[in-house]
Order: structure tokens, then C-alpha cells, then sequence
């Protein structure tokens, strides 16, 4: 085993928005999904990482910064997947170092804005360069998997993402189309920023036992055609389509589940419609939400102003304008 003398890298990683949504696994050990995904990376929704190998360390040290700059509380299992992941990295790097982890998020932590996606992909590709390693992007997102937030893979690769699911430990997320593609929007209405009580490591394994699970696993290769055909054609439209009748049966699932998953709150329910009264008003904006109560607003650029407008008539005024972007990458400032 080798020894590193104080080595540091800062990465930067976007959380994403499934489009269609990785929910249920068929490996738990190597976080294999059950069904492929596809999404978007999100331009003002990133998490900042700095990793140091540091010789006088005895243990790992991780602390967490909000968008206000307040210390986050992390529960035990979080830090420890946490700590998990670097242990993979020193063992590819036949390092015993310790490490001093401090990240930073620009959103709300754990409110269904996939905060470990984009923590894990910082976290992962920080790591590496830190411990002097030389990852290719796939390697990267094989990588980012096995941290367990399964979606953390699609949040390396570059703008519009895949992650066909595959059937071993390969399984990796890869770039369908850059980030400059498509002016795709993605306007988070924050409705609740308060962290979510039931994680999606629990909801995954509650995903099989609900009997519609089945139906919805032989429905997905046609709604991941057409998300395909319509990033290829730029097609607002149909992508909102597929992607509410994506929203609803995830819902479905969470609902179904035992015990049930309610994640959406009143507030939700009122964006989803107001989104509908808008369409048939002629603004072109569709809905979709991860396991959270927040509604993803999904338009393109010409209607941004529109949707935040609409948003504040209904009462929402906190939300993120986001556009695509790239993945995780090295930044040169660090955050210690
Ligand atoms: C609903 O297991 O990747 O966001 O560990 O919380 O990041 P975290 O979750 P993960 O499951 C993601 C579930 C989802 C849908 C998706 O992003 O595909």
C-alpha cells in the first residue's frame, strides 16, 4: 500500500431529472436498475467537492455546507456511504491515506432534487483525481453507481443522459446529447425544502412488491423510444407527454408501495394543475417530480419568463431556472 502526501482536487456536479425514472433494482450490491433512464443535467442545481489525502489524518473527515452556508447534519448510513465510496477509491488507488471531505451544495439537500447524485458524481470524480487516478468518463460513472445513489452515474456524462441498466457490474450512464442540444428548462418549483423521510434506498426495494411494477417495466421501452425521438427532434411536446405519463406511473409505484410513499404535498398537486390550466392556455411547459414534493417544470428557453411569472401568481416564489449542462468536472478553486 502507498502512502499520499497531501493531494487535492475540487469537482463540480450537477444533480439530473429523470425523465424516465430509475425506480426499483435488479442487483442491490452493484446498484443494477431495473429498467434503463434517461436525464437531464440541471446547470443551477450542483454539488462542489474538495477531497485532500492527508498523511496526519486518523480518520475521514466529511462536512457539508447548504446554499446558506450552514453545516448540514448528515444521518449515520449517509456518512458511511459516504466514507464506502472512498474506501473503493483508496482500494483502486492501493492507498491507506485518509481523507478531508468538505462539500457544498447550491440547493436544498434531500427534498427530491437528487442531491446524491450530484454528491456522489463530485464526491467520486474529486476523489479520484485526488488519489492521482486517471478515470476515464465511463469508468467515472461505473464508479459513481456503485455508491449506491444509482443515479449518480448519469450525473458525469455531459447534458442528456442514458443509463442503459445491462446486466452486470459494466453498467455505466453515457452522454445521448450535449448539454448546448437542446434550450431545454428545467424551472424547480420549490414547494417544501424540507428533507424527505423515507429515502430512495428504501423505496427501491418496496418498488418489486407492488404487483403494477411489472406492467410498468414492460411499458418503458416504448416511453424510452419516444423521450429518444423527441430529443432527437427537439420536440417539447411529445417529451411532456412521455414524461407526465412517466411522473404518473412512478407515482403509481410509490403509492402502491407498503407502506405507501407519499412524497407530493397539496402544494404539488396545485402546480401540476395550474401547469395544466397554462397548456391549455397555450404555454408550452410540462411537469415532472422525482421522489420529492417539488415540481420540475419542464420548458424551453422562449417560455422561461412565462413560468416563473405564472409560478409566482400561484405562490411559488422559490424556484431554480436550470438548463442543461455538462457533467462532473474539476474546478481549480478549492473549498478549503
Ligand atoms: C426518483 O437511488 O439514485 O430520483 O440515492 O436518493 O440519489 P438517491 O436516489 P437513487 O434513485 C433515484 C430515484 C429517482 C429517479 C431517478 O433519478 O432516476
Amino acid at each position: 500500500m502507498k502512502k499520499l502526501t497531501a493531494h487535492k482536487a475540487t469537482a463540480v456536479a450537477p444533480a439530473n431529472i429523470a425523465f424516465i425514472k430509475y425506480w426499483g433494482r435488479a442487483d442491490d450490491v452493484l446498484t443494477l436498475p431495473a429498467n434503463d433512464s434517461i436525464s437531464m443535467n440541471l446547470s443551477d442545481c450542483i454539488t462542489t467537492t474538495t477531497v485532500s489525502f492527508e498523511d496526519q489524518l486518523e480518520q475521514d473527515v466529511f462536512e457539508l455546507y447548504a446554499q446558506n452556508g450552514n453545516r448540514m447534519d448528515l444521518r449515520t448510513d449517509e456518512t458511511e456511504r459516504i466514507f464506502l465510496q472512498i474506501d473503493r477509491i483508496r482500494d483502486l488507488a492501493h492507498l491507506t491515506t485518509k481523507t478531508r471531505i468538505t462539500s457544498k451544495n447550491s440547493f436544498p439537500f434531500g427534498a427530491g432534487i437528487a442531491s446524491s447524485a450530484s454528491g456522489f458524481a463530485a464526491l467520486t470524480l474529486a476523489a479520484t483525481v485526488a488519489a492521482g487516478l486517471n478515470q476515464s468518463k465511463q469508468e467515472l460513472s461505473r464508479l459513481a453507481r456503485l455508491s449506491g445513489s444509482g443515479s449518480a452515474c448519469r450525473s458525469i456524462p455531459n447534458g442528456f443522459v442514458e443509463w442503459q441498466a445491462g446486466t452486470d457490474s459494466s453498467s455505466y450512464a453515457r452522454s445521448l446529447k450535449s448539454a448546448d442540444w437542446w434550450n431545454l428548462y428545467d424551472v424547480v418549483a420549490i414547494v417544501d425544502d424540507t428533507k424527505k423521510t423515507v429515502s430512495s434506498q428504501d423505496g427501491h426495494g418496496l418498488a418489486l412488491h407492488v404487483p403494477y411494477f411489472q406492467t410498468r417495466q414492460q411499458e418503458l421501452p416504448v416511453r424510452l423510444k419516444r423521450v429518444k425521438e423527441a430529443l432527437q427532434e427537439r420536440d417539447i411536446h411529445t417529451l411532456g407527454e412521455v414524461v407526465e405519463e412517466e411522473m404518473f406511473s412512478f407515482m403509481s409505484v410509490l403509492q402502491m408501495s407498503k407502506p405507501s410513499l407519499l412524497y407530493w404535498s397539496g402544494k404539488t398537486i396545485d402546480v401540476i394543475q395550474a401547469i395544466r390550466r397554462w397548456r391549455a392556455e397555450g404555454l408550452a411547459v410540462y411537469a415532472t417530480i422525482d421522489a420529492g414534493p417539488n415540481v420540475h417544470c419542464l420548458c424551453e428557453r422562449s417560455a422561461v419568463d412565462s413560468v416563473c411569472n405564472q409560478l409566482r401568481t400561484i405562490g411559488v416564489s422559490s424556484f431554480i431556472v436550470n438548463h442543461a449542462s455538462e457533467g462532473a468536472h474539476i474546478i481549480m478553486d478549492h473549498l478549503f
